[in-house]
């Protein structure tokens, strides 16, 4: 498995991380630095607001959980740093600092959750200090909660899998993109435990390669055997008869159940309903977005056009040609076997199920 880290935060609490890929201590958000991966592992420490939107941005740390948890850890971090004349003042700051990382990323509805979550706790009636420990208390609470769903999706996730089986994930919706255990890669984890090994099929996932850097890295790391393919392999691996199911994470899942994740998700869906493989999406409560009755209004981040022409500094693709760079794409319901959350495994009509969800919370 990931090593365990250990870190004290502001207040004395001890906490343990799975892979300290997040934390608050000493006043500054820690961040494992997912962009250097696998060759490097380094950390940046921060609680500059520019820093915490560019780490976001850049993807430094990535995964609609983990950006989530980063933003309000970011957050709790630049407001405790500061002098406020009083709790209005501090309150003010808090919904700008708020606002400005919501903007660092638009697909994601964690990042928007998790930082709603947090400011609406702030009232002027509370005084400066116990207004900077609120909020810290709360990011801390976003992302043991967090952890807590990993496992609980783990549990209920396993069973579908069988020894020796052959599992396709794309992108990296595990350890690096949570708090601590992963989503989609969580079953594959509490399988393990219970002594169960299967093969997991990693997706390249370009153009930043998150299945290959990320998903690959943590999955040796944990003593996983992983498979690493190019996204255009998976319909060839999937007639070979290697994959006995999908499973993918999520960044947004409407009502009915159509489920935003990492561009490609789209083609291995059909493609699973094709070869009449089960395509499992793995998510908690907080990638819901119950505003949205469908997919159609979930909004895609387009990122720089070199992350496709240019990519990892070597130029793939003549100057002046003109490229097309969405970074996630919408999986409609009807592909969907079953959204494995920390409540239990929904299956269609995902519109019965995802209310239900929602109102036990
Ligand atoms: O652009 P990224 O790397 O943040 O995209 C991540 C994904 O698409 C994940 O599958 C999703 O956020 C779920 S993470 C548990």
């Amino acid at each position: 498995m990931l090593d365990s880290v250990t870190w004290v935060d502001d207040f004395g609490h001890i906490h343990r991380s799975w892979n300290a890929e997040l934390s608050v201590s000493a006043g500054k958000l820690r961040l494992l630095d997912q962009t250097l991966l696998p060759e490097r592992r380094e950390y940046l420490e921060t609680a500059d607001l520019e820093c915490v939107f560019d780490a976001i941005k850049r993807l430094v740390v990535r995964g609609a959980p983990a950006i989530g948890c980063a933003a309000v850890l970011g957050l709790a971090a630049v407001i405790r740093r500061q002098e406020f004349e009083n709790s209005t003042v501090l309150i003010d700051q808090a919904r700008q600092v708020a606002n400005y990382l919501a903007s660092s990323r638009p697909t994601a509805v964690n990042l928007f959750w998790a930082l709603k979550r947090c400011v609406e706790l702030l009232n002027p009636k509370i005084a400066v200090a116990e207004l900077k420990d609120i909020l810290l208390h709360e990011a801390l609470d976003i992302l043991s909660e967090d952890i807590e769903m990993c496992h609980a999706i783990g549990r209920n996730g396993a069973p579908l899998l069988s020894s020796g089986c052959g599992v396709l994930t794309h992108c990296n919706a595990g350890a690096l993109a949570t708090g601590d255990y992963g989503t989609a890669l969580a079953p594959v984890y509490t399988a393990l435990e219970n002594g169960i090994s299967v093969t997991v099929y990693s997706d390249e996932t370009r153009p930043l390669l998150q299945g290959a850097r990320l998903t690959a890295w943590e999955l040796q790391q944990a003593g996983v055997d992983v498979v690493t393919i190019c996204d255009n392999m998976a319909a060839q691996v999937m007639r070979e008869g290697k994959i006995n199911i999908v499973i993918v994470g999520a960044d947004r899942i409407a009502l009915n159940g159509d489920t935003a994740n990492k561009i490609g998700t789209y083609a291995l869906a059909v493609l699973a309903d094709y070869h009449s493989i089960p395509f499992y999406v793995a998510a908690p409560y907080s990638t819901i977005d119950a505003a949205l009755a469908d997919g159609s209004g979930i909004p895609i981040e387009q990122r720089d056009p070199e992350e496709v022409s240019c990519g990892f500094g070597r130029r793939t693709v003549p100057r002046g040609v003109k490229i097309y760079n969405p970074a996630f794409d919408v999986t409609p319901q009807q592909l969907i076997t079953g959204i494995i959350t920390e409540k239990g495994i929904i299956k269609p009509p995902f519109h019965k199920g995802i209310g239900e969800l929602l109102q036990r919370r």
